[in-house]
């Protein structure tokens, strides 16, 4: 799976190669407006079922087509649609046939991470949006073929970085917007998250895989798809360069040997994914980033969600602020007032419906669903498109070949050909 080169100098070409444009951007581009929204759903496990659950309840959505290649799955997605009332959704157990489908608009690709470019690219090709699972790809590029098979058939690929859409997230980006951090500098962004009993179960097989091949960031988009949006990433700046160094791999090893016995398979394994990646990004504009990734310590869940500004600063876990000339100098907890005033009005209008039907992950992903269908509805771009989708995923391959080569710092591919400094909308 990985980006293998001889020398740094062949990843260094290889990193700063931008293929020919095969067609116009996609940046700002509207949804063509339809009152209802026809879902064709490839990969309804885990995921899958959760986000076709908050669907179900959005306005103007309607499930028409259901692949996976469990039975068990289509069948309870099956259940679960009719249950809500709408039709039975066609069941195509090839996710090839379901994206040639007639009735299907926009498809949700929720399966391992494999199989999101070819199935992405495949919907594309046949004339449907797509929207992807985190990370929509694992290799530069594929972050391309993304870029350019929308830009050639004009169909957009929304990445579904539902943590974009955290209630806290979007409070603290009205609180940016209205300028209560001054002009922003510096972000912090984690996927922090202690997983060694699913890496290590059956279940997670293709998670743990990674790190049999892979030393560096393999899920860099639910900590720094809001800090794009806090610094307005594809909307007047961009990422311009990232280096990436890994600590030493002991957690996932010395978790095994201390939990399975002598004989388990697993006990073979050797890993290389070091046990905290680390990488720093900075922008065109000279804004800093530092991303972390962790699944094998432990260590209570963070996405860190740090920003700061020259008025002040928010960091997360628990959600805390500091502003310019408060009298004390700890951080401060995020008052009623100031939530009241700047709460984001995805929130204030469909908070109540989003919490009632939390899968979780305390709302965001109701929020998400509900906006990607309605702006398809209104007409409007989408939040997140195909540049967002490559540039968020892109640390991954990237912080692979920068760890690989003792901490070689690279250029961050521009995956808007330039479009980046012109586009400027909300
Ligand atoms: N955004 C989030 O918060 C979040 C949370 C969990 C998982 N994810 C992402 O969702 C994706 C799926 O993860 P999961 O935990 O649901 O995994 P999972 O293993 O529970 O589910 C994957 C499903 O895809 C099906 N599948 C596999 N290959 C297929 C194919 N070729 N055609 C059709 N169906 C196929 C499997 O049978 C299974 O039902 C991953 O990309 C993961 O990173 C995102």
């Amino acid at each position: 799976m990985s980006e293998v080169f001889e020398s740094p100098e062949a990843a260094l070409t290889y990193v700063k190669t931008t293929p020919p444009a095969q067609g116009a951007t996609m940046m700002g581009v509207p949804f063509e407006r339809r009152d209802v929204v026809r879902v064709g759903m490839i990969g309804v496990g885990g995921r899958g079922s959760g986000l076709l659950r908050n669907l179900l309840a959005v306005e103007g959505a309607r499930i028409t087509a259901v692949s996976d290649i469990a039975a068990a799955a289509i069948a309870a997605a099956r259940e679960r649609v009719e249950s809500a009332g709408q039709p039975s959704p066609a069941i195509e157990p090839d996710w090839k046939r379901l994206c040639e489908r007639k009735d299907v608009d926009l498809i949700y690709v929720c399966t391992p991470w494999a199989c999101h470019v070819p199935q992405a690219l495949r919907a594309m090709e046949c004339g449907k949006h797509v929207a992807v699972e985190v990370p929509a790809a694992t290799k530069l590029a594929d972050c391309w073929r993304l870029v350019d098979t929308s830009e050639r058939t004009r169909r957009h690929c929304v990445m579904l970085e539902n943590c974009c859409y955290g209630q806290t997230e979007l409070l603290v980006l009205n609180m940016i917007r209205a300028g209560l951090l001054g002009t922003i500098t510096h972000g912090e962004a984690a996927y922090i998250h202690e997983l060694r009993a699913l890496l290590m179960s059956d279940h997670g097989g293709w998670r743990r895989a990674q790190y049999l091949t892979h030393n560096g960031n393999f899920y860099p988009t639910h900590g720094l798809g809001p800090v794009a949006w806090y610094m307005g990433i594809h909307r007047g700046d961009r990422f311009a360069r990232l280096v990436s160094m890994s600590s030493s791999a002991a957690g996932l090893t010395e978790y095994r040997d201390r939990h399975l016995p002598e004989h388990d398979p697993k006990r073979r394994e050797k890993y290389v994914g070091g046990d905290m990646n680390t990488s720093i990004i900075q922008t065109e504009r000279g804004r800093t980033i530092v991303l972390q990734y962790d699944l094998v310590t432990p260590r209570p869940y963070s996405r860190i969600n740090l920003v700061q500004g020259t008025r002040g600063a928010f960091c997360d876990y628990p959600p805390r602020l500091y502003l310019d000339g408060q009298e004390t100098h700890d951080w401060q907890p995020l008052d009623a007032s100031l939530k009241a005033k700047h709460e984001h009005p995805l929130w204030r209008q469909h908070g109540e419906q989003a919490t009632k039907l939390d899968g979780g992950h305390g709302g965001m992903d109701f929020i998400m669903n509900h906006r990607l269908i309605q702006t398809f509805r209104q007409g409007l771009p989408p939040d997140m498109d195909v540049y967002d989708a490559a540039a968020w995923s892109a640390p991954g391959p990237l912080s692979t070949i920068s760890v690989a080569w003792q901490a070689l710092a690279l250029p961050f591919p521009d995956f808007t050909r330039g479009q980046w400094a012109k586009v400027n909308y909300e």
